[in-house]
């Protein structure tokens, strides 16, 4: 079947970006389904680094057709940045190559400033969230008050409904927080000029897919954020507020159920978390140190929304084999294995134990409690070789393929490729 769904399965910042343009090269669509610019996709082309946050990141190919599914809330101000930066370097971005939902949701600076007000009020008990106004965007969704990328076709409409959403975004700043309201006219007047950028890009992107999908057209579901953060399966309530799973997939674009070719799940050889919330193989001290990178490179591990440091630690196949469970994965891409190159030792976390010191290859109830255990680790031998030129499976370390085959045992599913660097052509394929 034509569709691929490719999707992260730890808690972000997998590498997907670089993946998404790998097999974009085989796609004819590349389609987001949830999310909005908390995501940040990284993808580096000859001495080009793209930082997208919003925009598929197949649209770098200029065969593919980019779509924004109703699952997204869009900030239309970092959209519009996004296109114009992606014009700068060449790269066509017209009503022809990119689709956006009409039933997606629109983030505005008032959600942006709940969403940090509401931190700030959680003092310790922070989530650490992007600050992108993603909670309350999503929260107007749910209570049914949100304003949708449909209501920029009405323009005396939407000027309408924006005051009403900015009046209501400022009494809560003012009662709950005692804040400064926000400027309402000009902020009407600024989104009405998004609207008018932004109105021939919108249309009905399910019914388009469908058809897409049913002429056999190659569509590549592109996952943001990873699926320990999923509002329903992730760490909660240290996760996101949207449905980051692959079933969220359906849902998230307006298709129907069909066959889908490939779930792939984009797996860093390492754990990493950015933000509060449990984390059983986190590492602190010089380990990590090395892991994370200074910062220096775009592909070291601080945030591309943030720049945060991440939290860093070893594998945790516990949680690999949870996000094989609950998305259904046929494949996993392995990406970063050149940072493990040089150590000793590594260790992977293969079950779980509680305090009673009772073992559990899957923790009882979800991954709600993950602070209650311990990692118990299998230790393997490292390599001490660059990966960083090596292209073919033979020509990998013994130990690095042991690896590779380990990481396979341990979450049952089979690893197709291995990254070995951020450039498109780092990879290797993993024979099965
Ligand atoms: P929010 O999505 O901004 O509400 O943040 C909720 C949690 O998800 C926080 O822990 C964020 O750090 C995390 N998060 C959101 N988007 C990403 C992402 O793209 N990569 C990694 N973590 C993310």
């Amino acid at each position: 079947m034509p569709l691929k769904i490719l999707v992260g399965t730890q808690w972000g910042d997998e590498g997907k970006g670089r993946i998404v343009d790998l097999l974009s090269a085989q796609s004819d669509i590349v389609a987001r389904y949830n999310g909005g610019d908390n995501a940040g996709h990284t993808v580096t082309v000859g001495d080009h680094t793209f930082k997208l946050h919003l925009i598929p990141s197949g649209i770098i190919h200029p065969h593919t057709l980019g779509i924004l599914g109703n699952g997204l809330v869009i900030n239309p101000k970092s959209l519009i940045t996004e296109m114009a930066m992606l014009r700068e370097s060449g790269i066509e971005v017209s009503p022809d190559r990119l689709k956006i939902s009409f039933a997606a949701h629109l983030i505005t600076p008032g959600h942006i400033t709940l969403d940090r007000a509401r931190e700030a009020a959680l003092g310790k008990g922070l989530i650490g969230t992007t600050g992108r106004g993603i909670g309350p965007a999503y929260t107007d969704k749910v209570s049914r008050k949100g304003l949708r990328l449909l209501d920029m076709l009405d323009l005396p409409l939407f000027e309408e409904k924006l005051h009403l959403h900015l009046q209501k975004v400022n009494y809560d700043l003012s009662f709950y927080y005692q804040m400064a309201p926000l400027p309402e006219d000009s902020i009407v007047d600024e989104y009405i000029e998004y609207a008018r950028q932004l109105q021939e890009y919108i249309v009905d992107t399910g019914a388009l897919l469908d058809i897409a999908l049913h002429e056999g057209k190659l569509v590549l579901a592109e996952g943001a954020q990873g699926m320990l953060l999923d509002i329903d399966h992730g760490s909660y309530p240290f996760v996101t507020s949207s449905n980051v799973t692959a079933t969220g997939v359906f849902n998230g674009l307006g298709i129907g159920i069909c066959p889908v070719e490939n779930v792939i799940g984009a797996t860093k050889a390492f754990q990493s978390r950015v933000g509060a919330g449990p984390f059983p193989t986190e590492l602190d001290g010089e380990m990590a140190e090395r892991l994370r990178g200074t910062g220096a490179k775009p592909w070291d591990e601080f945030g591309t929304t943030t720049g945060r440091p991440r939290r860093v630690g070893w594998l945790d196949g516990v949680l690999l084999r949870y996000a094989r469970r609950i998305n259904g994965l046929t494949d996993l891409v392995l990406t970063k294995m050149d940072v493990l190159s040089g150590l000793a030792e590594i260790k992977v976390c293969t079950v779980y134990k509680d305090i009673h010191e009772e073992t559990f290859a899957v923790p009882p109830l979800g991954i709600t409690q993950l602070d209650q255990y311990k990692p118990v680790y299998e230790t393997l031998p490292g390599w001490q070789e660059d990966l960083t030129g090596v292209r073919n499976w033979d020509d990998l370390p013994e130990n690095a393929r042991s690896y590779i085959r380990f990481v396979e045992q341990t979450s049952g599913v089979r690893v197709m490729l291995a990254s070995v660097g951020p450039e498109r052509s780092q990879v290797v394929e993993v024979p099965a």
